[in-house]
């Protein structure tokens, strides 16, 4: 891995830029062991992610939904993070503005010690009521169909962003000013499908920003970045840390 070459672009923009973001995937947590959604791994029961993070899905079949979000709370609560998460722990610390936005649900860079954390798709382990949209603290246990309700009577869900949802507000515009404003930009671990995620990275090149790309396969945003990093985060990001230290 020693064999990765950092252009001198970005050591020098390692050393100087005072506004950095980043944008994380699945793929980031792909070596602590919780499964992609694409790809072969990311099929569960033949269904596609975008079967099963539906509202449509849900009020046809709760029970198979439930099923899904709770196959991957058990991945979830038995995995760590995994050196990529803790090289931005390290990024975090270096830089005087830094701000992290993941698509992922799993919490692993809370875990791992990130602390600005724009999470735009919810977390995996909170609940909320379907219809008032109430936190819900209680546990959920699905049993013989039966969804856990709420107070005001509707059933509970995962708190989630489902497709087709608005994502948080304060999370969506956190995160565009933070990739409008930021020098230096890394999108890492995501297939760069799903807007307005993927937005992100673009709206950061669009205003300047030198775009760096993580990842093992080529996705849409790689003809537009500055730099593209095939191969694992959890090995790339440590390299670059550790660049940053020399
Ligand atoms: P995807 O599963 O679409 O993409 C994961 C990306 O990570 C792929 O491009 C892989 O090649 C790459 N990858 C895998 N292992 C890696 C590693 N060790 N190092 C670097 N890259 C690696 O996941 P997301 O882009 O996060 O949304 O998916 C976006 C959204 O679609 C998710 O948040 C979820 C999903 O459906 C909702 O459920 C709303």
């Amino acid at each position: 891995m020693s064999m990765v070459e950092i252009p001198e672009k970005l050591i020098n923009l390692l050393r100087t830029a005072r506004s950095v973001a980043v944008l994380t995937g699945a793929g980031i947590s792909a070596e602590s062991g919780v499964p992609t959604f694409r790809g072969e791994e990311g099929l569960w029961k033949k269904f596609r992610a975008e079967e099963l993070a539906t509202v449509e899905a849900f009020m046809q079949n709760p029970q198979l939904v439930w099923e899904w979000y709770m196959y991957r709370r058990e991945i979830i609560n038995d995995v760590r993070p995994n050196p990529g998460h803790y090289a931005l722990v390290d990024l975090e610390n270096h830089f005087e503005d830094f701000t992290l936005i993941t698509q992922n649900v799993d919490g692993l860079h809370r875990t791992a010690g990130s602390k600005k954390v724009l999470e735009l798709h919810g977390n995996i382990l909170c609940n909320k009521c379907f219809e008032c949209g109430e936190p819900y603290e209680g546990e959920v246990e699905i049993k013989e169909g039966e969804i856990p309700r709420c107070d005001c009577g509707g059933r509970i869900r995962p708190d989630v962003v489902w497709f087709g949802e608005l994502l948080p507000a304060a999370a969506i515009s956190g995160a565009l000013d933070a990739s409008e404003k930021a020098e230096l930009f890394f999108s890492i671990g995501t297939s760069a499908l799903v807007h307005p995620a993927a937005s992100m990275p673009m709206a950061a090149k669009r205003n300047g920003a030198y775009l760096v790309e993580i990842n093992l396969d080529p996705t849409p945003l790689s003809e537009m970045a500055d730099c593209v990093f095939h191969g694992k985060s959890g090995e790339i990001l440590p390299l670059i840390v550790e660049r940053l230290k020399e």
